[in-house]
């Protein structure tokens, strides 16, 4: 049986208003692919995975720049606006939750990201994503997160959200070191960051 965890429930909630956004999202995100491959040679990326790819607007950004993507999201509500929002685009969306182990061999992408994810899931349940994320990607993996800049309007909607924000900034840098063989951070904004690993292949 599939185990589907509670952070499912919300964002079927709110998944239309979140929609919303997908635009500004899309914006962001091109920033940050920009950003990535001005750090990174990214010229032997082809298949790209994002693990809580929401209402899609990274998903959308990757294929519009060529790479073939797939999506997973464990909320169903959440893939459906990315369906609509992405459409002409092809991309290959998935209901699955990283509370099993994803639907994907080991090796089989060149990229595996996760964009505002990490922070809302408790730190087994993160640490489970970190370790599937190492095992699917044959390369680069990366968390386009939070960093350890404060502003108090975040303070208050990762309060309200009952995440796991106030304990993810103080210790993610030290938990995808154990995981990963060489991490850099790359500033996206004042308040997040790109957090760009390398698999570690023992
Ligand atoms: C804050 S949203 C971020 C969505 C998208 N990555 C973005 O940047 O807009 C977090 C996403 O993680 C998904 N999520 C939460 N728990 C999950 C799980 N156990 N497995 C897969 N996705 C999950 C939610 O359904 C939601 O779409």
């Amino acid at each position: 049986m599939q185990v589907i965890d509670k952070h499912t429930g919300l964002f079927d909630r709110i998944a239309r208003v979140y929609g919303w956004f997908f635009h500004r999202q899309q914006s962001g995100y091109q920033v940050a692919l920009k950003r990535l491959s001005e750090s990174e040679d990214l010229s032997s990326v082809a298949r790209v995975l994002d693990i809580g790819c929401g209402t899609g607007a990274l998903c959308s950004v990757f294929a519009k720049n060529g790479y073939q993507t797939s999506g997973v999201d464990s909320s169903q509500k959440m893939l459906d606006q990315a369906k609509k929002k992405t459409k002409g685009l092809n991309i290959d969306f998935q209901l699955a939750s990283i509370v099993n182990d994803l639907p994907f061999e080991n090796d089989s992408m060149d990229l595996v990201s996760a964009s505002f994810v990490a922070h809302g899931l408790p730190k087994d349940l993160r640490m489970k994503m970190l370790k599937d994320m190492n095992r699917i990607s044959n390369n680069l993996v990366i968390l386009i997160e939070f960093n350890q800049t404060r502003r108090w309007y975040i303070d208050i909607i990762e309060w309200a959200e009952h995440g796991d924000y106030f304990n993810f900034i103080k210790t993610i840098d030290n938990e995808l070191s154990t995981i990963f063989t060489l991490v850099k951070k790359v500033e996206l904004n004042a308040t997040s960051s790109i957090y760009i690993c390398k698999k570690d292949h023992e």
